[in-house]
């Protein structure tokens, strides 16, 4: 019998990448969202990529009864990835409460239903944001902590916490905390990809959309930034690859590998790429010229962060495989492609 796995958030943009991944691999995939920032055709793209439609129930995991009557129609569940959780920085300054509703109330139901239904394994989207911007770079999983500077940032900080202070009280179950670097990219089918609401608050999809003529005009926020070029510098990892880490942490976790109950892992590339350098490579892979400007600073932005993967590489046997070319060329197949469902 297939593992069965829980993916929280399973409809979102890195949800539905990695239970295409997990299907691949043999997993069977319990789907579910509330789908407040995703839609129920993901399902279908899901289906037509993998041939297998995943379990799915609409259901918000701050619901906690809600929660339960998954696992009990869904027996044998053995891990859950977390993905379920607000994740725009700037509304989580509008709206603190908000984030640390469904961020930490997300977290606390599942920790606590996981004992009761055997949960073995649990897997936790995290972000680099948890370092700040660090003395140092590239940053490993040993690079300090900073005090977060947004509410979203903080809940990141305070569910690893939790989940490590809930691992050494003796929880029957093993942990993992995945720090992400930037996601950006497509599957290479174009048949799931990143759907924001609304205006795009990160680059790749404001580039995408301004090159589709959605957008007049992309905003570089700042280019007197300490950096070669003068604008912020990142580590832009194709959301396939990303998903592939997810299968290869749920695997080491489930088959008592891990060495500690607790892992954390970056997940980057290894490489910064300037927001100047991302337009100038985008121009080129895909031959459409970008309409942009520079203007001010963002507040909030930090100036550069690019991720030492070793532990990754080593541990997971794991490594991001998608050229910078690769990865925003999916991105603007996927964005035709929603121009051409548009139609
Ligand atoms: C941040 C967080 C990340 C979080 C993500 C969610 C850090 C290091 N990263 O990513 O953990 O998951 O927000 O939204 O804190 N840019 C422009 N013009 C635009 C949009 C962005 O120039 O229209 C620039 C930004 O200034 C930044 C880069 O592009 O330098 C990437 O921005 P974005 O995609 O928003 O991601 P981060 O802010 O790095």
């Amino acid at each position: 019998m297939a593992t069965r796995i829980l993916v929280t958030g399973g409809t979102g943009y890195i949800g539905s990448h990695t239970t295409v991944e997990l299907q691949q691999a043999d997993y069977e995939v319990v789907s579910i969202d509330n789908l407040s920032n995703s839609n129920i055709g993901v399902l279908d793209g899901i289906e037509s990529i993998t041939g297998i439609r995943p379990f799915f129930e609409q259901v918000d995991c701050t619901d906690k009864q809600a929660l339960r009557a998954v696992f009990e129609k869904y027996p044998g569940i053995r891990a859950i990835i977390n993905f379920a959780a607000s994740k725009a920085v700037g509304e989580s300054v509008q709206k603190p409460l908000l984030y640390y509703r469904n961020n930490l109330v997300t977290l606390l139901n599942l920790l606590e239903l996981m004992p009761e239904f055997g949960v073995e394994g649990f897997v936790f989207s995290s972000s680099c944001t948890v370092y700040g911007q660090p003395d140092h770079l590239p940053v490993n999983e040993d690079t300090p902590i900073k005090p977060a500077t947004s509410p979203y940032g903080n809940t990141k900080q305070i569910c690893e916490e939790i989940i490590t202070d809930a691992v050494h009280a003796q929880a029957p179950y093993k942990a993992v905390l995945l720090r992400y670097f930037n996601p950006i990219g497509a599957h290479p089918s174009a048949k799931i990809g990143e759907l924001p609401l609304g205006v795009p608050q990160n680059l790749i999809p404001f580039v995408t959309q301004t090159a589709a003529g959605i957008r007049e005009c992309l905003s570089v926020f700042g280019d007197d930034y300490n950096t070669p070029d003068g604008s912020c510098i990142r580590d832009y990892i194709h959301v396939v690859d990303l998903a592939k880490a997810h299968v290869a942490a749920v695997g080491r976790m489930l088959s008592g590998k891990s060495q500690a109950p607790v892992e954390v892992f970056n997940l980057g590339t290894g490489r910064g790429l300037s927001v100047l350098e991302v337009i100038d490579t985008f121009q080129k892979v895909t031959g459409v010229r970008l309409n942009y400007k520079i203007v001010g600073r963002r507040e909030g932005d930090i100036e550069q962060v690019w991720a030492d993967p070793t532990r990754a590489n080593r541990v997971l046997g794991w490594k991001a495989e998608s050229s910078v070319e690769e990865t925003l060329l999916s991105a603007w197949h996927w964005q035709q492609q929603l121009g051409k469902n548009n139609k």
